[in-house]
Parts: structure tokens; sequence; C-alpha cells
């Protein structure tokens, strides 16, 4: 298929460029390098033994973006691109919503113009209602405490909206829990222009000596070590369940929606504990005060995936924590 990866140049959008490519698909990369450099494309570039089709292109500039869609015939379309910055979507709440949603108007305005059908989008854990009850199924009630997680209901509404209209329109929507590490070639990573925001880019900076300590985000959750419980997935993994992805589109159902997790919940101590076992470093931290807009714990229930796209995760917490490791060595 040809496919069209916006934000492909990111970090999970990188790593799904390179299984798309491993799956004999022809990839189109749309990105504008708001959170990505040209560097990433030239590395693909070498390590896939590729040109790959690039569009440095704005997404809001619509006259702009239809070149993708005149230049090139689109069967479907992975849609990454976004910002993703919880804490900046709370103090710029607009920012976020005039992007978020704007390019995917925009993106889907194009996509009926050149009866493009398919569309697999990048969702988050964090549309998920804080629950007492784990782990997160599919069903579950679906609420949102910040604009940027606000955006993507938005769109995961709009997009089933569209579907609901138009029956050949087919929605695969995936719900990522928490992507970290890197590919094992060390080329590919989580870029972090700057002071990051997830916990694995403040373990490594840490490790590199770039922070003194790991500050733990409150340690009296109500969870195994009272420090918060998420579900860590591979990003590699992660980049693989949108190949396993691509099946739902024969579904019955014109709208899927899947999470995308391990369906295992690790403690920030826990992950400390395995960086620190991974790669022999040890990470010194203090326990502060809780996060705003943080809760306990939550973790995927993996199943749906696993029954309907055959689709399961490879690594283990150790390869997550030595490719973070690897990935920043040799790059930061
Ligand atoms: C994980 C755990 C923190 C940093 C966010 C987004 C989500 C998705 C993934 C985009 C929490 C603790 C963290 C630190 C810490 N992004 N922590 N010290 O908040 O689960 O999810 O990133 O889709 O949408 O909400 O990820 O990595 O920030 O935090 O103790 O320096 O680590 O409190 O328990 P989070 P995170």
């Amino acid at each position: 298929m040809n496919i069209l990866i916006t934000g492909g140049l990111g970090y999970i959008g990188s790593h799904t460029v390179i299984e798309c490519i491993s799956n004999n698909h022809n990839v189109i990369i749309v990105d504008n390098l708001y959170n990505s450099s040209i560097e990433v494309l030239h590395r693909l570039n070498k390590f896939l033994n590729k040109d790959i089709k690039f569009y440095r292109t704005d997404m809001q500039n619509i006259v702009d973006f239809e070149k993708v869609f005149i230049e090139n015939k689109i069967d479907a379309v992975i849609h990454f691109a976004g910002y993703k910055a919880v804490g900046e979507s709370v103090k710029k709440p607009l920012k976020y919503y005039d992007n978020n949603i704007g390019i995917t108007i925009n993106l889907l305005k194009l996509m009926e113009k050149y009866n493009v059908k398919k569309i697999i989008f990048s969702s988050s854990a964090t549309v998920y209602k804080e629950s007492e009850i784990l782990p997160l199924t599919e069903n579950m009630p679906l609420g949102v405490t910040n604009p940027y997680g606000r955006s993507k209901l938005i769109i995961e509404d709009i997009l089933q909206d569209i579907a609901h209209a138009d029956n050949e329109f087919k929605v695969v929507i995936l719900r990522y829990f928490n992507p970290i590490g890197a590919h094992p070639c060390g080329m590919f990573g989580e870029e972090n222009n700057g002071i990051p925001n997830n916990l694995m880019p403040y373990i490594v900076k840490v490790a590199k000596g770039e922070l003194e300590y790991l500050r733990v985000f409150g340690d009296d959750y109500n969870t195994k070590d009272g420090t918060g419980v998420r579900d860590y997935i591979h990003v590699v993994d992660l980049a693989a369940a949108h190949i396993k992805a691509i099946k739902a589109f024969d579904f019955e159902s014109n709208v899927n929606i899947y999470n995308i997790g391990t369906g295992k919940g690790y403690s920030v101590l826990e992950i400390i504990n395995n960086f620190e076992k991974a790669t022999g470093i040890k990470i010194p931290y203090k326990v502060v005060e809780r996060r705003g807009g943080d809760i306990g714990e939550y973790y995927a229930d993996s199943q749906k995936a696993k029954k309907e796209l055959n689709f399961e995760t490879k690594y283990g917490i150790l390869e997550m924590c030595t490719d973070a490791w690897n990935y920043e060595k040799g790059n930061n």
C-alpha cells in the first residue's frame, strides 16, 4: 500500500516508517519538523537504503498540504502529527486545539477530496477517565483532564462521525499507553530538545550526568510501592502494532478501537530498578510532591488487539531500558 504518514519523522512516526517499509509498503512522510529534525529522514534513508518521499509541510496550510495528494496516489493514512505535551496543553489550550484538530480537519478534507478512505489514528490512553477498575478495556468510560487528551478525544469523535456517515470510510483508533525505548540499531529515539516531559527521557539524562537526580513525583499513591504505575511499551512493538492494524480495514465494522500496551504495569521505582539492572548505572532520585494532573495507576487490557489483530508485544522492560540508553549514549 501507499501509506501517507503524518508526523513521520517523530519518535513513534519514524519507528512506524521502518515497520511499514520493512513490510513492503510505500511511504510518503509529511512533517513540519516542529518536534523532529531532517537528520531523522537522512538516517531512515540510510538505514532502509531508500529515498523516502518527504514533504516538509505545515498541515495547517491546506494549499501546500494538497500537493501531497496531487502528487501521490495514497491508499491509507497513519496520522501521528500533533502537539503532545500534556503540561504545555494546560498552559496553552488554544494552541493545542487549533493545531491538533485544525490539521486533522485539513487532512480529512483532502482525504475526502481525493477519495482516500482509510486512516489509522494515533490516540492515547489519556482519553480514559481515571478508573479504580484495572486493566483498562476499550469500552471503559472516557474522560479527559487536559486539552491534549481532549484534542485526542475530539478527533476520535470526528473520525467516528465521518465513519457513521460513510460506511466506506475505515477508521482504526490505536490508544497508546506509555511508549519508551528506541530501535536497537541506536539511530532512532525520543528527541528531547531541552527539558524532557516523560519519565524515561529524564532517567537517561540522569544516567548521562546531565541531571543530578530524578524527581519521583509522589510516593503516596495507592499503588504497589506508592509511586505512579504505567503500562510501558517498547516503541518498536508500538510501531509494529500499526502494521497489524491495517488488517482491521477489512473488518465488518468500519470503526475499530484498540488499546496498545503490554497489559503490565510498572511503578516509577520499578522502572528505576530495571534501568539500573539493564545498564549498570545508578539512578539517584528524590521523592517530591505529586505532579499536577497525574493519576496513580493505569495499564492496558490488550486482549482485544491480540485476538483481533494478532498483535502481541515482543520486548520486555529490560530491553526497553537498554535500548533507551543505547540511543541516548550514541546520540545526545
Ligand atoms: C510516567 C510516570 C509520573 C517524570 C504522558 C502523557 C500521555 C503519553 C505518555 C502522549 C508518572 C512519573 C515522570 C519524572 C516521575 N503521551 N514521573 N518523574 O504522564 O503517564 O503520560 O506521556 O500521548 O498522553 O500523559 O507519562 O512519562 O510523564 O510519567 O516520577 O521526572 O512517571 O508521575 O507516574 P504519563 P510520564
